[in-house]
């Protein structure tokens, strides 16, 4: 996968993508990332970037040509996804990240200021991204976020085969209770059925467990999550408490 970030601030992303799984990803070439900055292609002795927005207001506005300028420059496939990443955009979730782990290339365009002009959303991006209802600084945070996200999702990437199969929000649910060493800590002792060895038993009481979390902190996801009779029977019972 290769991911190319368009940001007036590369710097921003180093450290982030030097450490622990986006490093390895990038060692074992499994992850290519590129920074340009958009400054490189805006034009004059001064490299302007922004303008005031027409007919006033306030603020500043990303101008056109450095953009269309460091997208164009980039070779790519004609249906290589160019994302806006922008409060305005389609709300982020696993969904979309699985979805943009098929692409083999991705281009981010980190907004700043009060926006970009209008003709780069009609006539540039792909697809445009908001990572929740706040309204950041600019869209370098977005694009380590997505960066992140669909990194984790490529083959190989987690150590464990399957490792993001159970992940909050992969399955539909949110994840249950997860313990390690040592078996008592300060009096609290892990759950006997952890320790059984009984690996039916293991599956159920994890299963069970991650209907519980889910029914307690985001029963909307229970609407749309895949249920069997069992899980249903669980539901029903958890409700009648
Ligand atoms: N830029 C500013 N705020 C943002 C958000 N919430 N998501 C993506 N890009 C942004």
């Amino acid at each position: 996968m290769k991911i190319e970030i368009l940001t007036l601030f590369p710097a921003m992303f180093d450290g982030y993508l030097d450490e622990s799984i986006m490093r390895r990803a990038q060692e074992r070439g499994q992850l290519a990332v590129q920074m340009h900055n958009i400054r490189d292609y805006a034009a004059g002795k001064h490299r302007i970037t922004d303008d005031p927005p027409y007919g006033g207001g306030g603020g500043m506005v990303l101008k056109p040509e450095p953009l269309f300028g460091a997208v164009e420059a980039i070779e790519r496939a004609a249906d290589t996804p160019v994302i806006l990443l922008s409060p305005q955009g389609r709300p982020f979730t696993q969904a979309i990240a699985q979805e943009l782990s098929q692409y083999p290339h991705l281009i981010l365009l980190c907004g700043r200021y009060e926006g970009v002009d209008e003709r780069v959303r009609q006539h540039l991006v792909t697809d445009e991204i908001s990572i929740g209802d706040y309204v950041l600084t600019g869209g370098e945070l977005a694009a380590m976020v997505i960066v992140d996200a669909v990194t984790r999702l490529l083959p190989d990437v987690l150590g464990a085969a399957g490792a993001a199969d159970n992940d909050s929000h992969a399955t539909g649910l949110l994840e249950g209770s997860h313990y390690t060493k040592p078996a008592t800590f300060r009096e609290w002792a892990v759950p006997d059925v952890l320790r059984s060895g009984h690996a039916a038993k293991i599956a159920q009481w994890r299963r069970q467990g991650a209907l519980r979390r889910t029914w307690e902190r985001r029963p909307e996801m229970l609407l749309t999550a895949v249920l069997s009779e069992e899980d249903k029977w669980f539901l029903q019972e958890l409700a009648g408490d």
